[in-house]
């Protein structure tokens, strides 16, 4: 085996990329919770001293998370002043919660990878499934921090309008299941912009029925919002104009199971939403750095919680339209179609 020295080099360039980005995950995790990104944004340049103060925490540590976020890019540095500040962009990602791209979420995803890896690894070995419930609840959190801003900056402006005459029912009041909901960020944010309209959201994880419970009543949205522990393949109300599945179609077992019973949960004109990570038709064009993040989650998330259910179809969270088209068409929908997109996520729409 010749190996080719700048061939090499480059690889491990890459590596290094790739363990420095692994490793600095964490020290993210860290200036989330101490709410250090925050602090720094909203100083006008600052020494350790001065963000450890804002932040009651301790000076030495500071010092060494700001040389790593300063290395990594995540906030910048003045030679001149010694002083640490934050540029829009930065800001915009890391510091605004408000934000439609804020990203600290995706690292409780990462940690909670970390920390789950050993039953996965097992898994590999068993052939078993490994649960959605079984993870650290790091996931849970992460996917409502890191999914909402998406949500919040795509949903009600170009989403739901998107799907054939969805919006003019909501705005009259209409009856939604938002199906698969977690900690209910879609749901709640469907509900603040149609007061006219009644949601219910579902899902078979009781943690976060609770927690969405709680969050519906703190944003006083608990006239119009229910949560209810059911499965998707056999939640007990009918006769809705809307149901949605926000990225969680394929993390279920028996997916065609839940388009039958999506199906006959619906009015005749109702609609069916299904929102499912970006994707390209073969799984070589999904070989680029946004295809990378989806088949590493699906690796460690969402095709163990698949095969951990009933028949385990495991679609993966780079399953193609056509896979998708044969699921939902097998629940005895008339249409489908990618109603729109984002550089993340495909946006599906299906009618009985
Ligand atoms: C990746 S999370 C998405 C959560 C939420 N829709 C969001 O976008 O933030 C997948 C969700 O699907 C739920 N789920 C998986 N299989 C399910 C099933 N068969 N019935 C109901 N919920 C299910 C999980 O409990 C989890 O909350």
């Amino acid at each position: 085996m010749k190996v080719d020295q700048d061939k090499l080099n480059a690889f491990l360039m890459k590596f290094v990329g790739d363990f420095g980005a692994a490793l600095h995950a964490s020290t993210v995790l860290v200036g989330e919770k101490l709410g250090l990104y925050k602090a720094l944004a909203e100083g006008n340049g600052l020494s350790p001293a001065e963000l450890a103060g804002k932040t009651r925490t301790m000076e030495r540590y500071v010092r060494e998370w700001l040389s790593a976020q300063a290395a990594a890019g995540y906030v910048m540095y003045d030679s001149k002043t010694s002083k640490y500040s934050m540029s829009p962009e930065q800001v915009f990602t890391l510091a605004d919660e408000k934000s439609p791209a804020y990203l600290p979420g995706a690292f409780y995803i990462a940690a909670s990878m970390f920390k789950d890896e050993a039953g996965i690894t097992e898994a590999f070995r068993t052939g078993k499934g490994f649960g959605w419930e079984q993870h650290s609840t790091d996931l849970f959190q992460g996917a409502e921090k890191f999914f909402r801003p998406a949500y919040a900056g795509n949903l009600v402006s170009s989403w739901l309008p998107a799907l054939d005459g969805v919006v003019a029912k909501l705005k009259n009041g209409a009856m939604v299941a938002d199906v698969g909901c977690g900690y209910g960020a879609s749901t709640m944010i469907m509900a603040e912009a149609f007061p006219k309209s009644r949601f219910v959201g579902y899902d078979f994880h009781k943690p976060s029925i609770d927690y969405a419970r709680k969050m519906a009543s703190a944003n006083h949205l608990s006239d119009r919002v229910s949560f209810e522990q059911a499965k998707a393949q056999d939640y007990p109300k009918k006769d809705f104009d809307l149901v949605t599945f926000f990225d969680c179609l394929h993390d279920m077992g028996d997916p065609a199971g839940a388009a039958k019973h999506v199906r006959q949960s619906l009015k005749p004109d109702g609609t069916w939403m299904i929102v499912e990570p970006f994707a390209n038709e073969k799984p070589e064009e999904n070989y680029n750095p946004v295809g990378r993040v989806y088949y590493s989650a699906s690796t460690m998330i969402c095709t163990p919680a698949s095969k951990a259910q009933e028949v385990g179809l495991a679609l993966g969270a780079q399953a193609s339209d056509s896979q998708l088209r044969q699921v939902i068409m097998s629940g005895g929908f008339k249409t489908f179609r990618r109603a729109t997109e984002t550089p993340f996520n495909r946006v599906f729409e299906a009618k009985p």
